[in-house]
This record gives C-alpha cells, structure tokens and sequence, in this order.
C-alpha cells in the first residue's frame, strides 16, 4: 500500500472534522453586528446571539410563524446582501424576508424567497444596496413545521468596484501586514524614491477611511487604528504615484470565536521547493487568518537583500492579505546579530524591553509566544537570554486563554539531522509544563516531526497531560534524511516539504500537515478536557496515537 493512500485511509478511518466550522461568509464582506435580537426564543438557550458566534453547532430557535431575527449594526452602513446559514437547513426548507431600517420602526422589503437546502452560509442579495443600520430576517416557517431555526447570520456590505490592478511605478517592496491585532494592524511597505504616503482603508469594501505616513521616507510602516475585533477590511496604498488594487485582511478573532492559522520553517530559499510550497499555502482557501513562521525566513545569512528575493518577493501575494507573525533562524543571526530581521519585520514586542525578538499575542482562543532560541542557547546578538526567559515565564503564567501555543526555531524535539535541542528542552519545557503549553512549534531540522505529548526528558505517562512537540522545518530549504531509525517518542515524521494547517475552537486543537500535493499526510487533534481530568486524559492520549 503506498503511503499517501494509506494516510488517507487513516483520515477517512479516524479523522472526521465535527460540523463545528468557520463560519466564513460567501460573496459577503460582513459588518459585526452591535447587537442582535429576536422576536422570540424556545426558552431553552437558543437564543438570538448565537447566530453571530461563528458557530453551526448553536442556533437561534424561534416560534411560529413570522418569527424574525433582526441585526443591528450600530450606524448606519452600506447594505446589499444577508448571508445565512439554517439550522438542518438540507432537510427543511425556509420560506423568509429580508427587510431593511434607518430607525428600527420602519421597514423596506428587499428579498422574499425559500431558502437554499443546504447547512452552510449562503448569501441573498437585496434587490438593490441600500443605507440602513438594521436587517430583519423574518421566517414563515418551513418545509417541516412552523419555527424559525438559524445557526448563523450576517449583513453583508455591497460588492467593491472591480478591482484595479496596481498602477504607477512597482512598490520595490509591496505590502505587507504586521502585527495585526484586534483593534490595530500595521501596513508596511517600500518605495524607490522617499515620501510621504497614505493607506485608504474601511470595514468591509469601504476604503473612505485614511492613515498618513506623516513624514517620508523609503522604509514605511503605517498603523491602522480604531479597528474592531473579528472583522475584515479592505486597504489601498497610495506612495509616490504608485496606487495599489485593494487588498484585504481581517483583525484578530474574539476570544469566542475559532482560528485556524498555517506554519511554517526553512523556508526563504527563493528556490522551486519553496514555490510548490506557497503554490498550495498561497490559496485563500488554505491560508488561514494568519501565517507563523518558525526561523531561517531568508537564506543564506538573513541579509536585508535576502529578505526581498527570499522571501517579500516570493510571498508577497501571501503577504499583503495575510497576517505574518514571525520567530528568527540560526540564518537570521549570521547577519548583524539578526538587525536585518529587525528592521524588515514590525512585531508586537510587548516585553519591557520592547524588543522584537520575543513577543505574544492573543488570536481567538489562542495565545501565541513567540521566543527567540537562537538568543535563548546563546548564539551572538543583542537579545538578552536571561530576560527572555523571565519574560515568558511571567506571560505563560498571566495568560488564562485555553490554549497556548509557543513557537520558535531550535526543537526541544527533534529525529532530524540537527536532532534535539536540549538547552531549549531543559530551560524551556519546564515552563510550557507549567503553564499549560498545549503545542510547540518549530524549525531548523528540515522535514516534519511531531512528537507524542512530552513530559521532561521522555513521553508524558498515559493519564498525566504533556506537551506536543512538533517540527516543520518543510517549508523549502533542502531537505536532508533522518539520520537514524524512528524513537519511540515520535508520533508521526516523514521527510517532505509542506506545511502545517492549525484550526482551534474553544473545546478542541486540529493539527494537518499538508505536503505539496495537498495531501494531509499527519493529522492530529488535542482535546481541551483532556487538561481537565486525567480520564479524560487517557481518552485522548489514545486518540492523538489513533493519527499516527
Ligand atoms: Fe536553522
């Protein structure tokens, strides 16, 4: 049996993502409702609000025909479409309005019709955009009795004008998206010759909004304030005559709400194994909200000349719609105690030292740190280890979100050519056990490890949690064979170029690794009771070995 069918006989066997899903909008850029009422609920919790939760597996129920939901979006807004997802909505079939409000008191029909048999999120478009701060969905009841069953809604602002294309001299460096968090994002960019430029910017397709540079330079970097949580944007940049098409991001996701994010290491090549890699990682449908990357970002030393053709140039389709969060290489330090690396990239560095080196950030219900372990195991540099390690410390332990995630270069874990890393095992695993470390992520080894859930020096006995240890260094750089037979710690590992696909929710942590052809050739799940009680525990201990 080859071994892509076999993992895909493992997938079809064990791996059945749960109805549970992102509740991404089709052809909808959607505005975040202020607030949502109903006219009504069955009094057992299905109530109006979990239609905004960006889950189907919670709904909003309501009674007898007429029944309606409606969405308040705050001020007034530019208003085209709906987009809706029904509660068994393949067996049953809807029949609703939707209408429209300046006031909340008087209404204008703009749709009436049955709904698509289908669970997901489906759009319908208004008969024509209007201005209005409310949107009532009213039900009629359905194919099979008289309630109103939603699992999610959203209001969707109209369509953007075709999109131009770039125009004026090229960007040197086009855009690219940095520290995006729940209220802020940061656009950077460069220009050949020194300006002063501007970011034209809106919720949904609006880009009536603009951020100055205030002062001109080449080296550009300009922040977005006043953004809201769990929402997505659209952005034009205008710079010495060059005006960029519009590109869009969305702003860090409510702690309620799930994430799912990709990984990758070694990957700033320039070369043709990269290319294969960010083919597939490149595409909407795979990227994610936001990418994270594990060290060696630009070849051959992290020189400010590498991190363009390596890596800005190569990515930057990927770049400008996608939120970067970076941790530095071996490679990175080879240049000027990894200055290059400081300068190309605008991190949170929310430490008091406010250095880029070392930094968390919170996305959904993940928090994420990111560490430096070239300074952590003492190579050459301005990062001081000993504040650094202190400063994670003190994050891990001030952190209450239900799953934290480190991620860094050098493996605490690791069969690879490189093999472990015992420093950033012995001075850092003592802390993620601590403090409830769920993932670890990292490079430099060049294939993909992950280990089964760790304790100290071995494998977390059955009925105690641990922490997975999990290496991609698969993202382009040369890949070099396991120098030896596979240890027993070692969960699954193969020698590939690929990446790694995260999706989180509240309750549960999904892990894929996907090889160049799109096959998930790993797939692993961690279960958030399984911190909860050791029974539980051993439950999914067993079934995290179930994806080997
Ligand atoms: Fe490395």
């Amino acid at each position: 049996m080859n071994h892509a069918f076999a993992c895909r006989l493992l997938l079809a066997a064990f791996f059945v993502w749960p109805t549970l899903q992102h509740a991404a909008e089709p052809d909808c850029a959607a505005y975040t409702a202020a607030e949502t009422t109903a006219s009504g609920d069955d009094g057992s919790g299905n109530v109006a609000a979990q239609t905004q939760d960006g889950r189907f597996d919670t709904r909003w129920s309501g009674p007898g025909k007429g029944a309606w939901l409606q969405l308040d979006l705050g001020r007034l807004q530019k208003v085209s479409a709906a987009s809706i997802a029904w509660y068994l909505g393949d067996a049953r079939q809807y029949h609703f309005e939707l209408s429209t409000s300046k006031d909340g008191v008087h209404f204008a029909k703009g749709y009436a019709g049955d709904s698509v048999q289908n669970t997901a999120l489906q759009t319908y478009a208004l008969n024509a955009a209007r201005s209005a701060r409310y949107l009532r969905l009213t039900v009629n009841g359905n194919s099979d009795n008289d309630w109103a069953s939603v699992t999610e809604a959203r209001v969707c602002a109209p369509a953007a004008k075709p999109t131009a294309p770039d125009s004026g001299p090229v960007l040197p460096r086009q855009p690219y998206l940095q520290s995006v968090g729940a209220g802020s994002a940061i656009v950077a960019f460069r220009t050949s010759a020194s300006c002063t430029p501007l970011v034209r910017y809106g919720e949904g397709h609006d880009t009536s909004r603009v951020a100055n540079a205030g002062r001109s330079d080449r080296f550009h970097a300009i922040t977005l304030g006043a953004l809201k949580v769990s929402t997505t944007y659209s952005y034009i940049v205008e710079a010495c005559g060059s005006v960029t098409g519009v590109r869009q991001f969305r702003t860090a996701e409510a702690a309620g709400r799930a994430v799912q994010f990709t990984a990758m290491g070694d990957f700033g090549t320039g070369g043709s194994d990269q290319a294969r890699v960010l083919a597939l990682l490149g595409r909407a449908t795979r990227h994610g909200e936001l990418l994270l990357t594990l060290g060696d970002n630009a070849y051959n030393s992290g020189t400010d000349a590498e991190f363009q053709s390596n890596m800005f140039t190569p990515m930057a389709a990927l770049l400008r719609e996608t939120p970067l969060f970076t941790a530095p290489g071996n490679h990175e330090y080879e240049s000027s105690g990894a200055q290059p690396y400081l300068d190309n990239f605008y991190l949170p560095a929310n430490n008091p030292e406010r250095t880029e080196f070392y930094y968390s950030f919170d996305w959904g219900p993940v928090h994420f740190v990111s560490i430096d372990s070239s300074c952590a195991i003492g190579l050459p540099g301005p990062c001081d280890r000993n504040h650094q390690l202190a400063w994670v410390e003190d994050d891990l332990a001030a952190s209450r979100q239900p799953w934290k995630i480190a991620f860094f270069h050098h493996p605490p874990w690791s069969s690879g050519e490189h093999g472990s890393q015992l420093t950033m095992r012995h001075d850092y695993g003592p802390l993620f056990e601590q403090h409830g470390v769920d993932l670890v992520l990292t490079g430099h080894d060049h294939n993909y490890e992950r280990s089964l859930p760790m304790k100290g020096d071995g494998v977390a006995p059955p009925d105690t949690s641990g922490v997975v240890y999990v290496v991609v260094g698969s993202g382009g750089a040369g890949q070099r064979a396991f120098p030896g037979s596979q240890p027993g710690w070692t969960a699954f590992r193969d020698n590939l170029f690929g990446y790694l696909s995260v999706r989180a929710d509240a309750s549960s942590l999904r892990g894929q690794f996907i090889d160049t052809a799109g096959i998930a050739r790993d797939s692993f799940e961690i279960d958030q009771s399984a911190k909860k009680t050791s029974k539980v525990g051993k439950a999914a201990f067993a079934r995290m070995q179930s994806h080997r």
